[in-house]
């Protein structure tokens, strides 16, 4: 197996850092690196490491046991869910079971415009205060509480387009998502698939997300509204968009 040099050796052109390249050493040639269908690819996590936002996220993360696989988790549901932060601006990103950590409520509110509210009954309000204050974060709230106890209160607030995460929350989502006000919902699957993933629901984007680094990468993203042949072809032009230009 070839390992993986740093192109800093081979070149200082900026724009080839851009590129997922490798050094395969059977060939003497530089690869283009793309992953497969199979095997999972670090594209979510070099994306991450080349932005400044990365020193503001880094000590959230750090605190995992294995932050590559909770940053890229993240990062799914942040590309995912762009498309609808673009298309409808000012919005509200609910995250529901975010951990103690807060991890992908942050994410958003560094590379997004999303007024965030993370949900969860364990979140260390002390850590994610002080990380807060640490680093200026703004539009970043939370609930410490299970959503089922939060629902009356976040459907109280003043009426914004919203989406929804479930990042390996452990929460059956489609009993919350009856009860919340939402209108793009990404759900991230790990031990308890039937419960996190859609039963009810006709997923507007499925599959497994090969840049997720972990063996639980399946997803959904649901629209809580009719589609239509004009929307949906709005959305898969958002979605190309979003994948390519991400910041
Ligand atoms: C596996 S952890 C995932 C944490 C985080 N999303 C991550 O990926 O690192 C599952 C989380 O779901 C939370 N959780 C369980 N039941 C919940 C509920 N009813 N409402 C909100 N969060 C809940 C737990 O407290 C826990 O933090």
């Amino acid at each position: 197996m070839g390992s993986a040099i740093s192109t800093r050796s081979l070149t200082t052109d900026a724009w080839i850092e851009a590129l997922p390249w490798r050094w395969t050493p059977w060939t003497g040639a530089m690869m283009m690196d793309a992953g497969s269908a199979e095997t999972p690819n670090g594209d979510y996590l070099d994306r991450l490491m080349r932005r400044g936002s990365f020193e503001a996220l880094w000590p959230l993360f750090a605190r995992a046991t294995k932050p590559a696989k909770e940053m890229t988790e993240s990062y799914s549901a942040l590309l995912h869910l762009r498309p609808f932060l673009r298309e409808h601006g000012p919005c509200r990103a609910i995250h529901i079971g975010d951990g103690a950590h807060a991890r992908t409520a942050a994410m958003f509110a560094l590379k997004s415009d999303a007024e965030n509210i993370s949900v969860d009954p364990l979140l260390n309000e002390a850590l994610v205060g002080g990380w807060m204050e640490q680093f200026g974060i703004r539009r970043f709230t939370w609930i410490k509480a299970r959503i089922e106890d939060a629902v009356e209160q976040l459907n109280a607030l003043p009426p914004m387009p919203t989406v929804v995460t479930f990042v390996h929350a452990h929460v059956a989502m489609d009993p919350v998502l009856d009860r919340l006000r939402w209108d793009a919902a990404f759900t991230l699957a790990c031990c308890s698939p039937g419960h996190q993933l859609t039963q009810t629901r006709v997923a507007r984007e499925h599959g497994e997300d090969r840049s997720v680094l972990s063996s639980g990468r399946r997803f959904e993203v649901l629209l809580n509204r009719p589609t239509n042949t004009a929307s949906t072809d709005r959305v898969s032009v958002f979605l190309e968009r979003a994948a390519d230009v991400e910041g």
